[in-house]
């Protein structure tokens, strides 16, 4: 491509198929990009940052299982100012698959290419800026972890080349782990046409992109300076929660606080939320209509929509929408499914009455 040929508007491509199974039971009824993290679904961090980037084209692939609730959520993009088309993928067959199921929709547009599932705490412009001034046809992220064998992984030389590209490899040559964010030019569709299924039976975008470094077509690496969070991969869960609301909550208090009721520090009440004689110390998000009553709230927790807390103490905890929470002297350290109940039994025998749903774990 000459110099002043501009290239076409760059779109987005998100990624939230799948069935969820990595994060049941939380997922169990429903899609694991939608789980909220500090009250709101990891999937409108990703569209705030494709908006951001000035991208107002986005294709949002999904799958049969959690597809509805998925639209239902998200809408038509306007919130974003952007405009979201909707890409069934009917059958789960790789990331690489995905763009095959989105050609249409991405005409000649160079792309990002965004996993639903992953959070990174610094927006993205940046990396849209290299690959226009770069002329490459991709720009990928690293990170370096401790798990290498369970990512797509990078082995790079000292100047900075990409040497190979090897997906959840047995013996990794090195931890830097691709993130789920990839900007593609128009030629990732022939090496996506090049490539065979995995061994996992899936088309690996790795793979394809392997294919771009074997035929020499210039890919850039950029080592990613915030943090990640692959929150389909379980533990990241409440770590995500963790750096959201320490990173990016501001005090706002709509909802209604008692004199009896201290609040310090960054805590969000949404409107029609009550506090009722009790402790709050931030940062906390506290969801649409809750009531917390008699209780101590402490740092890192977020309460979703129309839960209820009741003479309980809790710190560093995921609550979801509709939750209660009764008489639990110390809760820390959880994650509460939505409409899930924990309570005590006020009888003589002092027993836990628990109300927990499918595959749930308990530890009394
Ligand atoms: C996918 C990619 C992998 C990448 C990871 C990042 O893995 O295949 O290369 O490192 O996302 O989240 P999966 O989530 O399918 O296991």
């Amino acid at each position: 491509m000459s110099e002043n040929e501009t290239r076409p508007v760059m779109k987005g491509l998100i990624l939230s198929g799948g069935k969820g199974t990595r994060l049941r039971p939380i997922t169990h009824t429903g899609a694991k990009q939608l789980v909220p993290i500090a009250n709101r679904p990891i999937l409108a961090y990703v569209v705030d940052n494709l908006a951001n980037a000035g991208i107002t084209e986005v294709g949002m692939i999904i799958s049969p299982e959690t597809g509805e609730e998925i639209k239902e959520t998200m809408g038509d993009g306007s919130e974003w100012g952007v405009k979201i088309t909707y890409i069934p993928q009917t059958e789960p067959k790789g990331l690489a698959h995905a763009v095959v199921v989105a050609r249409d929709f991405l005409g000649d547009s160079p792309f990002v290419m965004y996993l639903g599932d992953n959070l990174i705490g610094c927006r993205i412009d940046k990396f849209v800026d290299t690959f226009n001034t770069s002329g490459s046809d991709a720009v990928i992220l690293l990170k370096p972890v401790d798990n290498p064998s369970s990512f797509g992984i990078a082995e790079v030389a000292e100047d900075g080349t990409i040497v190979r590209l090897v997906e959840k490899p047995k013996e990794p040559k090195s931890n830097l782990a691709l993130v789920g964010v990839y900007i593609f030019s128009t030629r990732i569709h022939k090496a996506i046409e090049e490539i065979e299924p995995s061994p996992r039976g899936e088309l690996e975008i790795t793979d394809a992109i392997q294919r771009l470094v074997t035929v020499g077509a210039p890919v850039q690496s950029q080592v990613l300076d915030t943090w990640w969070l692959d929150t389909g991969k379980k533990d990241d869960l409440l770590a995500a929660n963790t750096v959201v609301l320490d990173e990016w909550l501001k005090r706002d208090i709509k909802g209604s606080v008692d004199e009896e009721s201290e609040v310090t520090g960054r805590v969000s009440i949404a409107e029609g939320a009550v506090v009722k004689n009790s402790t709050l110390r931030g940062p906390i998000v506290i969801g649409k209509g809750s009531v917390i009553k008699d209780s101590f709230v402490g740092p890192y927790t977020s309460i979703g929509d129309g839960s209820k807390v009741k003479k309980s103490i809790i710190e560093h905890s995921v609550i979801l929408a509709g939750a209660e929470i009764d008489h639990v002297d110390r809760l820390e350290d959880s994650l509460i499914g939505r409409d899930a109940r924990v309570g005590k039994c006020h009888n003589k025998h002092k027993a836990l009455r628990l109300m927990v749903g499918d595959d749930s774990v308990v530890e009394v």
